[in-house]
């Protein structure tokens, strides 16, 4: 589903901090959605209060007044959208999500790590099938989290729209209370640290069972 008008509109909310309009077109063709979240807001809510029946906006208020802003833009609808007013850290480890999630963008804060603290509470939400957005890759810590997710085998990065990455969840992952060795990212170990473990391996392998 996509709607060049409403983007257009949607875009002149807040423009200085708006996405790029191809990403808010990809994100509006993977529509329509049944239950979507998004940390922060803007642009991004307009769009998805019309092709989301049930959407979940994480946001603060912040000095630009936003979701002030929003309830009263004509082209928002707010009986598709349930703001959850806080900084994401506090208000996501205590949200009861109503059902699985058709779609997760992550465009609230950007510092380390609070992106990688979302994905973690976001990621097990989103249903198989589904997707997680990253907007801002083109930020060291927001593209840290795209390296590991890149790595990962229950997503797939799908496309790239300019600087925001649609990653699609192919299979559920629990690997319990930890399981780092089952993370991609954790194969090798880093050989500055390591080569002591490996050289002692080496020289004394452990004999076959
Ligand atoms: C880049 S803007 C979002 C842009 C939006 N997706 C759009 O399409 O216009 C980032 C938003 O995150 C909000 N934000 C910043 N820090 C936050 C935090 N710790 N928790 C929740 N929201 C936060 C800001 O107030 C701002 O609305």
């Amino acid at each position: 589903m996509s709607d060049h008008g409403l983007i257009a509109r949607a875009l002149q909310f807040h423009p200085w901090d708006a996405m790029a309009p191809p990403a808010l077109e990809a994100l509006a063709k993977r529509g329509p959605f049944q239950f979507s979240a998004e940390t922060g807001c803007g642009g991004s809510t307009i769009v998805l209060s019309h092709i989301s029946k049930h959407h979940t906006a994480f946001a603060i208020e912040g000095k630009e007044r936003t979701i002030t802003g929003l309830r009263q833009y004509a082209d928002f609808r707010p009986d598709s959208v349930v703001f959850v007013e806080g900084e994401t850290r506090r208000t996501l480890p205590l949200h009861p999500f109503a059902g699985r999630l058709d779609v997760a963008l992550l465009d609230g804060p950007h510092a380390y790590p609070l992106p990688q603290l979302e994905f973690a509470y976001l990621f097990p939400q989103v249903r198989v099938g589904g997707w997680v957005v990253l907007d801002d890759i083109q930020i060291p810590s927001v593209y840290e989290l795209v390296r590991f997710m890149r790595m990962e085998s229950s997503m797939v990065l799908e496309e790239v729209a300019v600087r925001t990455a649609f990653f699609r969840k192919i299979r559920e992952c629990d690997l319990g209370p930890d399981g780092w060795q089952h993370q991609a990212m954790n194969r090798r170990g880093i050989l500055r640290y390591s080569w002591r473990d490996r050289l002692r391996r080496l020289l004394h392998p452990e004999p076959r069972a």
